[in-house]
């Protein structure tokens, strides 16, 4: 195939691996800013007439979302003949409802801009609540990768008697699958959020599930306070110190540190974003989806 791969700095590692497992050339954008804040970029391979996997992952959306506008516009002004977005986070969907009069649908506004400037999205573990597919606010061809094998894996190879648990029912999807995969049983909580960094968990009756090692498995870790107040509530029933696993390591602020000292014994995630967490490697998954969109 006639490909090359592209990437944002911050995904150089995957880019190598994907470059690597799928024997495409990986290509260089010199990206950076002039002392006022604009964007300089510039090509230094020929993509006229191949087809452009561009590694970007969103979080820190805002910052990310301008450049990689340009480079899909430089791209097309190259003669790209088509532009693949691999965006192992994807951001932007959890205001997937007008929870509030005056609020924008930001969800649907980001969907709709980067629809326009790309051909094809490959992410994984979208976090779609509301909507049941990304295909309801994209308009442009979406390939979502899951990485429940590689967390049942994980758990299976390093966890007993792991006890899963999702904090709110938004984790159902993800933890039932872990849990069917891994063979082991879960539990999802209820969770109310007063605001950003204010959330409220309530846990079943846990009597049933003594001697259990807690294993604790959500999409996206951002301030943290999901998992901290979790572990509060566990550390209450007298429950062993659970396992954090994650998806998503945004870890806003000093989450990470926080989560440490709550009492998680470990905290691990996805490669989705680079994090000194990052244990389960999703290249595989996603050179695999790669490989079937281009044969
Ligand atoms: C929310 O619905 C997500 O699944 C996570 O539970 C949430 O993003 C975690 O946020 P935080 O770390 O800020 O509590």
């Amino acid at each position: 195939m006639n490909s090359i791969i592209l990437y944002f700095h911050e995904n150089e590692k995957l880019a190598r691996e994907l470059s690597g497992r799928l024997k495409i050339e990986a290509g260089e954008i010199n990206l950076r800013d002039f002392p006022d804040g604009e964007t300089y970029l510039r090509l230094n391979n020929r993509v006229q007439n191949k087809e452009v996997i561009v590694i970007c992952s969103l979080n820190n959306p805002n910052e990310k979302l301008l450049p990689l506008y340009f480079l899909c516009n430089l791209l097309d002004d190259a003669g790209a003949d088509s532009i693949t977005l691999v965006a192992p986070y994807l951001a932007y969907l959890r205001q997937d409802k007008i929870f509030n009069p005056g609020e924008a649908l930001t969800s649907v506004y980001f969907a709709s801009l980067l629809s326009q400037f790309i051909d094809k999205l490959v992410t994984v573990d979208p976090h779609l609540h509301r909507y049941s597919n990304l295909q309801e606010i994209y308009h442009i061809p979406t390939y979502v990768v899951q990485s429940a094998g590689l967390i049942a894996d994980w758990i299976l190879r390093s966890v007993e008697r792991p006890l899963l648990i999702g904090p709110d029912s938004e984790s159902k999807q993800w933890v039932s699958q872990v849990a069917r995969m891994a063979g082991a049983p879960y539990i999802t909580l209820e969770k109310t959020r007063f605001g950003d960094r204010d959330v409220e968990i309530s846990l079943p009756e846990l009597d049933n599930f003594q001697n259990v090692t807690p294993v604790l498995i959500d999409d996206i870790i951002s301030t943290g306070k999901t998992m901290i107040r979790t572990i509060d509530l566990l550390k209450e029933k007298g429950l062993k110190s659970p396992v954090c696993i994650v998806a998503h390591p945004l870890f806003t602020g000093n989450s990470y540190e926080e989560i440490e000292k709550a009492g998680a014994s470990a905290i691990i995630s996805c490669d989705t974003i680079p994090h000194h967490s990052n244990q389960l490697n999703t290249s595989d998954l996603i050179a695999s989806v790669l490989s079937h969109l281009s044969s």
